[in-house]
């Protein structure tokens, strides 16, 4: 991605500040504890292995620290990762869709590379009545959560870490840490109990997000700009609340270049600085339950009060970008500046900060838990209200 300091699009993005009406319902402090999920480190650190997000280990992030240039051995390998933690541990309703489109490229002649977006979707049950994709679904507001997944073609043997393998295994991580809670709210509440409220989510591992030579319109967001694309021209069957999969994106979250200490993320947009409040106060609270590990001089989002004027510094060119321009709502967590490494063969998994990594995993399945209302559904307790549930409907 690439800074650009522009405000034509801000400009258009001044006109409304009003969130959509979708319920949103903060978790209670109670849940919050529950969802700390991760087990604290040990304060010696140098021994300790994050399951997860440890670099050289951890089972979400170790398989994608390898060069992952589109059309190469490493990109498949990624690829082959994404799709089996999908089908080992996320509920069998989770949609696996591949976007493939192919492109040449400054760097590679009329050789025509392959870009490989990847969509893992999950609906509630019920909306699947419906006829199947891509002409069903169109009941369902999703919110969405994308990174990119291919790494730079130049300098040869980059990694990529903060750009953007922790943010793609964040995302794998939140889909599993709110996923048996979602199975449980979807069980309990059923179809009746929301009709005016059908909240999906799905998760963009997009591709070929980097320059092969030089950032320009053309040569960059090789998958993002084709699924965009691809997605307005979509109809859903007459009827259907949303015309197009565009439409039906509630919010679109991109996280980029996330995994070093102290990261400064701004809030780039007025029309979704609700948004933005709304993970800052997630933040904020966890902080404040002792529930986070980091200890960084301000908060990761630390621009809530932000107002008016103070939003016209511009935004950072990234995946995004095709999918505001197409008049979808954005929330870009990206820091401002990026960090040191960027671009850089330091950016590894040796230069990453695991501790933050762990806390954005704690703040991205809050956020996403407050969105789509788990509040009452983690742990024990939220089991027994499901069983004690189905036990009231069989003594009746
Ligand atoms: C799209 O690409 C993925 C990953 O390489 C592959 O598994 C899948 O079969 C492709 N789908 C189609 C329709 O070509
Ligand atoms: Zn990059």
């Amino acid at each position: 991605m690439k800074p650009l300091f522009t405000s034509s699009i801000l400009l258009l993005l001044f006109t409304s500040h009003v969130p959509p009406s979708l319920a949103y319902t903060p978790l209670s402090d109670h849940s919050l504890h529950r969802l700390l999920l991760l087990p604290p480190l040990p304060t010696t650190h140098t021994s300790y292995q994050d399951p997860d997000f440890d670099p050289l280990h951890g089972t979400l992030l170790a398989p994608i620290l390898h060069p992952r240039v589109p059309g190469t051995p490493g990109h498949a390998r990624v690829q082959h990762h994404f799709a089996t933690f999908a089908r080992t541990h996320l509920h069998p309703s989770w949609q696996l869709e591949w976007h493939n489109t192919t492109a040449t490229t400054p760097a590679t002649g009329a050789q025509q590379v392959p870009f490989q977006n990847l969509i893992l979707r999950r609906d509630p049950p019920w909306s699947s009545s419906s006829s199947a994709p891509p002409k069903g679904g169109g009941e369902v507001a999703r919110l969405t959560l994308a990174a990119h997944y291919d790494s730079l073609y130049r300098p040869e043997g980059f990694v990529g870490a903060v750009d953007s393998a922790v943010p793609c295994a964040l995302l794998l991580f939140v889909a599993r840490a709110v996923d048996e809670a979602l199975t449980r709210r979807w069980e309990d509440v059923g179809e009746e109990g929301l009709e005016e409220e059908e909240k999906g989510v799905q998760i963009l591992l997009l591709d070929g997000e980097e320059a092969w030579v030089e950032w320009s319109e053309a040569d960059s967001l090789y998958g993002s700009r084709a699924l965009a694309e691809a997605w307005e021209d979509t109809r859903y069957e007459a009827g259907s609340s949303f015309a197009t999969p565009l439409e039906a994106i509630s919010l679109f979250v991109l996280l980029d270049l996330l995994g070093a200490a102290e990261p400064n993320i701004p809030s780039y947009f007025p029309k979704t600085h609700w948004a933005y409040q709304n993970v800052a106060k997630v933040e904020q609270r966890l902080r404040k339950l002792g529930a986070l590990e980091t200890k960084p001089r301000k908060p990761f989002l630390a621009e809530s009060e932000k107002e008016g004027v103070q939003f016209f510094r511009g935004f950072v060119q990234d995946d995004h970008v095709p999918f505001m321009q197409r008049g979808v709502d954005i929330l870009h967590l990206i820091p401002t500046p990026f960090p040191s490494v960027w671009h850089t063969m330091d950016d590894d998994g040796a230069h990453l900060d695991v501790p933050s990594i762990r806390d954005w995993a704690r703040i991205m399945t809050a956020f996403v838990a407050e969105w789509m209302d788990l509040e009452g559904y983690f742990g024990e307790a939220g089991a027994e209200r499901v069983e004690s549930k189905h036990s009231e409907k069989v003594e009746l």
